[in-house]
């Protein structure tokens, strides 16, 4: 028994913050950011008391609402998130109370950019074991809460936004057929958020040092990307004796179209087959990949070999090929 994506949803919080926004916030310009990231706009969740959840809550009901699937029906949710709206309890804990699934087993994943497709290999695992019958995993990130707007290196890069997808059993032969997916600890310096964990609990002095805010070493994070990303999608066409004709879709994590453009040619894939959203959204961390599936579902049919792609904090990175299970409706 496989487990197949049978739905998938997403929510971007409606206020948008455009290049020429940043332009009166810190020294950079539109030519900078579009020529080095491809991001034109990013949305920001803004409002008092808002998280990440109050992104994911919506993508799960319109989940649940297109797939006809009742709270009670759900026997888990994953969500993949580096923002969660607290340390604990669980965001997944939260986002099922507020969508009315009631004892199901519920918890967060953290694996940066990589968490949707750890999740989601995750979620899978229940589905073919047999545990559940159906599975909702969620890529959820309201970056805004960690982004320091003074510092123009990643202020420009990130947004907020959730999607959500529907794991079911599948008996034919399509469902999530692979997956590659790795760690490497040892680049935890180059892309991190210092305080608020057990090392730095949050004091005065971590909020004067920046410490709650995202830091990256842009460059060094972008040879690692641009490479693993490349080789992880090369490698999963190989192992399953896929060539780019094979390919219907590249689904790439959204960090910058140069990453996208490379693991693209490094597949042999032309552009046309890779989904891009990067332009409208910035990067999401978690979001990036369900957002894409949402905006490019009326044109998946069944059968399609899609590649999920993805590099990220940690390091983590990987990819997984679906054979695509509905036709749009
Ligand atoms: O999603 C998780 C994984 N993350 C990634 O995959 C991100 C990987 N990294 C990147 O995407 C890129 O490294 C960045 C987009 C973050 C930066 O692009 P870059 O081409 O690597 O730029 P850089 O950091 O090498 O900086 C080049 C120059 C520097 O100026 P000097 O030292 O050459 O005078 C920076 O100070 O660009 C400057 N710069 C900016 N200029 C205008 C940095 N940020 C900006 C900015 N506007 N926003």
């Amino acid at each position: 028994m496989r487990a197949a994506i049978t739905g998938v949803s997403g929510y971007v919080p409606k206020d948008i913050l455009s290049n020429k926004d940043l332009e009166t916030m810190v020294d950079t310009n539109d030519e900078w950011i579009v020529s080095r990231t491809g991001i034109k706009t990013r949305h920001i969740l803004k409002g008092e008391g808002l998280g990440t959840s109050d992104m994911a809550a919506p993508a799960v009901l319109e989940l649940l609402r297109k797939t006809g699937t009742k709270p009670e029906e759900v026997g888990a949710l994953i969500c993949a998130t580096v923002t969660p709206d607290h340390l604990f309890p669980a965001t997944a804990n939260i986002i099922c109370d507020k969508v009315g699934i009631k004892d199901a087993l519920s918890f967060d994943l953290g694996a940066a950019c990589s968490g949707f497709l750890f999740a989601l290999v995750t979620g899978a695992q229940y589905i073919e074991t047999g545990m559940f019958k159906k599975v909702i995993v969620v890529g959820a990130d309201k970056m805004s809460s960690i982004v320091d707007y003074t510092d123009r290196s990643t202020c420009v890069i990130f947004g907020d936004g959730a999607g959500a997808v529907m794991l079911e059993p599948t008996n034919d032969d399509t469902g999530i057929l692979d997956s590659i997916l790795r760690s490497d600890g040892s680049g935890r310096d180059f892309l991190h958020q210092k305080g608020g964990g057990s090392v730095n609990p949050a004091t005065e002095q971590t909020v004067k040092d920046k410490m709650h805010y995202i830091f990256q070493e842009g460059k060094t994070v972008f040879k690692f990307a641009v490479t693993k990303m490349a080789d992880v999608s090369a490698e999963i066409m190989d192992k399953n004796n896929l060539t780019a004709d094979d390919v219907a879709w590249l689904v790439p994590h959204q960090a910058n179209l140069r990453i996208i453009d490379a693991t693209a040619r490094r597949m042999g894939v032309n552009d046309s087959k890779v989904m891009v959203n990067i332009d409208r959204y910035g990067n999401t961390t978690s979001a990036t990949i369900p957002l894409c599936l949402m905006e490019w579902e009326s044109r998946l049919n069944k059968g399609d070999n899609i590649v999920l792609a993805a590099f990220g904090g940690g390091f983590t990175w990987g990819s997984i090929l679906i054979k695509w299970s509905y036709d749009s409706k």
